[in-house]
């Protein structure tokens, strides 16, 4: 890459020795993105900033929490009630990481819509979806850090699926656990990972974010770059879009955070672990709700393998499946706007994934077991079946010949606002 010359001498000083400079220059700065990507493309970068919020606001929080069974429930209320802007800051921590799964499933479904995990993104693709899986873990563990009600039992029922493995399934609950029942001991190691997870998520980002520099941006129409006529540099059109969305974020957060801040919560983790009281109904966090709607879905043993295990299986199956997505999708085509039959289906999809979200809200009783049954068996075939019989069947639209040809009114070789300054 040719280094830009630096008007500031100690900013050249440093670039000369260590080049940060011109790599910001290159990838934030000057770096070629298509001109028509819309604001779905916003959500990479919220995804980026809420992941700086809760890194944030989580070491402040970590300062006044004690990880210890006798004490969490209790500094966690001191933190509310008598830590200077305590409140705000766990209030911000919870909501956020609502806000980050909002966020990230927005953006994975944009990644869906438009076919952006297909070649040459594939690498991109699966990092997101290591990522995911480490945002759920990170969640997952920090739920427990508050020892309500919901934080203990949510922990216990999580991970006794792990005794539903053949053979070592105990042995790995009880190492899990660190003793032989969701105690001190698991705490405290969830404390630890709860803290580190995230350093691993900011380094998948960094992974995930060469990846996209490397193979770029798709955009809306799912075609590539034709030449310098498709692309804009990313500051200042990209950073200024950007910008607008957060503003727009900020508001909906900030607005949950001062105005109902335990819109997302569940009044039963305000009272303190109890491990003699089991509560009426355990229920996940919402973002984890289509998870355990599939994990119950299965409620019956198929030949020697126990419904336990099938439903494990099934639930890790549903975010595994994910990774062979790029090669389970055939079609040449990656934006739904020129797939007409994908489009529907993805549609489909996605109300499939809200019913998941409803059933596992629910108890596992009545018409809710088939309604999970049948959208379970929906969300997989969708991968398993219909995305490689579209891949063949679907015949898609002509696409256009280029980003610009498609955004330049026909007949006029430049864009209508540069031609009339
Ligand atoms: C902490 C979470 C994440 C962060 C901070 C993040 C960040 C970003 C950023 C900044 C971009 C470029 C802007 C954009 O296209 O929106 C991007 C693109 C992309 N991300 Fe993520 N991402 C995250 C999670 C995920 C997940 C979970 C997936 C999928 C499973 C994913 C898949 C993709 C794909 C396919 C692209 C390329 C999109 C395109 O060019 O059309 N990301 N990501």
């Amino acid at each position: 890459m040719e280094a830009p010359t630096w008007k500031n001498p100690v900013i050249g000083w440093i670039d000369r020795r260590l080049p940060i400079f011109t790599m910001m220059q290159h990838d934030l700065v000057d770096y070629p993105t298509p001109k028509n990507l819309n604001y779905w493309w916003n959500f990479g970068s919220l995804a980026g900033i809420i992941l700086v919020i809760m890194i944030a606001t989580g070491v402040v929080l970590a300062m006044h929490y004690t990880p210890h069974v006798d004490y969490a429930f209790e500094s966690v209320e001191r933190i509310m009630r008598d830590v200077n802007y305590g409140w705000l800051l766990r209030y911000l921590h919870m909501n956020g990481a609502s806000m980050f799964f909002i966020v990230v499933y927005i953006h994975m479904f944009r990644g869906l819509y438009y076919g952006s995990y297909k070649a040459p993104r594939e690498v991109l693709w699966i990092l997101g979806v290591f990522i995911l899986l480490a945002m759920m873990a990170t969640a997952f563990m920090g739920y427990v850090l508050p020892w309500g009600q919901m934080s203990f039992w949510g922990a216990t029922v999580i991970t006794n699926l792990f005794s539903a493995i053949p053979l070592v399934g105990e042995y790995i609950v009880t190492w899990l656990w660190g003793g032989f029942s969701v105690d001190n001991a698991t705490l405290n190691r969830f404390f630890s990972l709860h803290y580190l997870m995230p350093f691993v998520i900011f380094a998948l980002v960094f992974l995930h974010l060469v990846a996209l520099h490397t193979s770029k941006s798709n955009n809306p129409l799912g075609i590539d770059v034709k030449g310098p006529q498709d692309t804009i540099p990313f500051t200042p059109y990209y950073t200024i879009k950007d910008m607008f969305g957060l503003g727009v974020f900020m508001i909906v957060y900030l607005g949950f955070v001062f105005f109902s801040p335990n819109f997302y919560g569940e009044p039963d983790n305000y009272i303190k672990a109890n491990p003699m009281v089991t509560p009426a109904h355990i229920v996940p966090e919402w973002y984890f709700l289509p998870y355990y709607a599939i994990l119950r879905a299965i409620t019956f043993d198929i030949w020697f393998v126990p419904a336990k295990l099938l439903g494990v299986t099934a639930m890790f199956g549903s975010i595994i499946v994910l990774l062979f997505l790029p090669w389970l999708d055939r079609s040449p085509v990656r934006s739904a706007r020129f797939r007409p039959i994908y489009k529907q289906f993805f549609w489909v999809f996605l109300a499939n994934c809200f019913v998941l979200g409803y059933v596992g809200s629910k108890p596992a009783e009545g018409v809710w077991i088939p309604i999970g049954q049948a959208a379970t068996a929906y969300y997989f075939a969708h991968f398993l079946i219909i995305l490689p019989l579209l891949s063949f069947l679907e015949r898609p639209k002509p696409l256009p010949a280029s980003i610009s040809a498609a955004v330049t009114p026909a007949g006029v070789g430049i864009p209508a606002r540069s031609a009339a300054e």
